[in-house]
């Protein structure tokens, strides 16, 4: 890492980063986990769950989408960013339709292992039971919008790695979902299986038809190690 970098702390350990990294990416290179749900680092971030606040310089800022800058104190790791994240894990939870233990993607699921590493067990918020469709006219790649967290990835992914742009938004507030590109739906889009777009989903609201339980529970990846243990593996 160059010394002449930027220089700031989080949590009170001196980070150096180069100039025009965002937080998220300057702390995931130190060994900084900050918890998130929208952000990959081989995606443009786009700032869509939150979950990556922080305080800097004692202003909230979403770390996926803020630049470092010299001098800057950076709270992550606080009793109060824990129950702000709770909250929208939990919200998250009961807007939707959740169902962990029989889901395919449970042991793998993003906000399932992001709930265990938060600490939130139960829900103190009522659950919604919403309505919501699915999407089962494509014969390889299933659609559920019951545990789509709105998080944009297979947007992003689709329009800037395979290039597709199958996926968008539509609709405002408490009625946005996830639309695809043809008004047959996903059946009539040229989405295919190993499209990052589906596997990029970092729950169980896209997945590959035919291939579901093909690793048990228990050997999943959040089975092995908590969310995030990659990252701060870095620091030994
Ligand atoms: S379908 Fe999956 S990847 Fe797409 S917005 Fe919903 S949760 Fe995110
Ligand atoms: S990870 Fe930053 S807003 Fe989602």
């Amino acid at each position: 890492m160059s010394t002449d970098g930027v220089r700031f702390t989080v949590d009170g350990v001196p980070v150096v980063a180069q100039a025009g990294r965002t937080i998220i990416q300057a702390c995931d290179d130190a060994g900084i986990y900050i918890p998130r749900l929208c952000y990959r680092s081989d995606l443009p971030p786009g700032g869509e769950c939150r979950l990556c606040t922080c305080k800097v310089n004692d202003r909230y800022a979403a770390a996926c989408v803020t630049p470092v800058a010299a001098s800057m104190v950076v709270q992550n790791d606080t009793a109060e960013l824990l129950a702000e994240r709770q909250t929208i894990i939990e919200m998250l939870f009961v807007e939707g339709n959740h169902t962990c233990p029989t889901c395919e993607k449970s042991g793998d699921c993003d906000l399932q292992a992001m709930a265990y590493r938060l600490g939130l067990h139960a829900m103190q918020l009522p659950y919604q039971w919403p309505r919501r469709e699915i999407d089962a006219t494509h014969p390889q790649v299933f659609l559920d919008r019951n545990t789509c967290i709105l998080c944009g990835l297979c947007v992003r992914a689709s329009r800037f790695a395979d290039r597709k742009s199958v996926f968008g938004f539509e609709n405002r507030g408490a009625q946005t979902r996830v639309a695809v590109n043809a008004p047959s739906g996903l059946g009539g889009t040229d989405i295919e299986p190993g499209d990052l777009a589906v596997s990029v989903c970092p729950v169980g609201a896209l997945l590959v038809k035919h291939t579901g339980y093909q690793t048990p529970y228990g050997k999943r990846r959040f089975d092995e190690q908590p969310i995030g243990s990659e990252i701060e593996g870095k620091r030994g």
